[in-house]
């Protein structure tokens, strides 16, 4: 029998991914773009910024389908930095989502235009979101919050940090602000963009951004650790990524012993956040057990 949050996860993911297969086969586009950009986006994934939006709507007794736009334009920056991310000038990656990266199939060029349709489409949805519950003041809030998370402030500042960090034995501290940005902050945004569209409280938002950064930090230590001992099957990417790039990681700066601890530090203090937080929040519970113990 599945359990209340197999089920929440189940019934939104299928529903974020029809969402997204409408939104693109909407576009007046030239057919090679929608295809490229639809090739990534239906290759699976498991939608966690989305789950993240509606999971916090649900702590808030909202009605999760306010975030339906909110959460196909966190996937699709999501999947564009993930296309750019796997192109021979970054991480230079065959295997994204069990396929072919989409620079393979497509081209290089397609591939980056791909992920620019698929960025500049995201800020489109939110602005044109229809739910009655979402206000003007909120799509500008998410409009404005969601830039700052996905530029130079957010993830593209993590992953030009991250490429200059190839080849060099970077500082705790250091390797602390690339996680955070390159994936903590579109992450964060996603708790942030459910707490907005709830109306949430100055105090219950401090919360929920103490949790997101513990939980970002979680999520790409454990990232880190599946590119050395997960299973290529199970994460649909290639193992040893990281090691053949020269990249700095937590194992590499810690060991894989190091890494595991921190990871645990940081999943523990996301869960505490949450008891102090004051509100029903037992799917974040869920979601952050999920990514302390998720094997792809
Ligand atoms: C992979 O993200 C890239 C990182 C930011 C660590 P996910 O592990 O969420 O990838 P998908 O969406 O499930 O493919
Ligand atoms: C990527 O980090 C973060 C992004 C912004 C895409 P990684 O380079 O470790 O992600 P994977 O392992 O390729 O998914
Ligand atoms: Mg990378
Ligand atoms: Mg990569
Ligand atoms: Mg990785």
């Amino acid at each position: 029998m599945l359990s209340t949050f197999q089920e929440f996860s189940k019934q939104y993911k299928d529903i974020t991914e029809k969402q997204l297969i409408e939104y693109v086969s909407r576009l007046h586009s030239p057919a090679v773009l929608k295809e490229a950009m639809a090739y990534s986006l239906n290759a699976g994934g498991k939608r966690i910024r989305p789950l993240l939006i509606y999971a916090v709507l649900s702590s808030f007794g909202k009605d999760p389908a306010a975030g339906i736009p909110a959460a196909c334009a966190i996937e699709m920056i999501h999947t564009y930095s993930l296309i750019h991310d796997d192109l021979p000038s970054m991480d230079d990656d065959d295997l994204r989502r069990g396929k072919p990266t989409n620079h393979k199939v497509y081209g290089e060029a397609n591939a980056i235009l791909a992920g620019d349709a698929l960025l500049t489409h995201s800020f489109q949805l939110i602005a044109e979101a229809g739910h009655p519950s979402v206000t003007p003041e909120m799509k500008l809030e998410l409009i404005s919050q969601m830039s700052k998370a996905s530029g130079a402030e957010g993830m593209v500042g993590g992953q030009i940090a991250d490429l200059e960090g190839e080849n060099k034995e970077l500082s705790l501290t250091e390797l602390e602000y690339i996680h955070e940005h390159k994936t903590g902050k579109i992450l964060a945004f996603s708790v942030l963009a459910g707490a907005v569209l709830s109306g949430a409280g100055e105090i219950e938002r401090k919360h929920l951004e103490r949790f997101s950064f513990h939980l970002g930090l979680a999520f790409q230590i454990q990232d880190d650790i599946l590119d050395i001992e997960g299973s290529e099957e199970k994460i649909g990417k290639p193992v040893g990524s990281d090691l053949d790039n020269h990249k700095s990681t937590y194992p590499s700066l810690l060991t894989l012993q190091g890494a595991k601890k921190k990871l645990s530090e940081h999943i523990g203090a996301a869960h505490e956040e949450l008891r102090n937080a004051g509100f029903e929040s037992g799917l974040l519970h869920d979601i952050t057990d999920m990514i302390g113990n998720r094997d792809h």
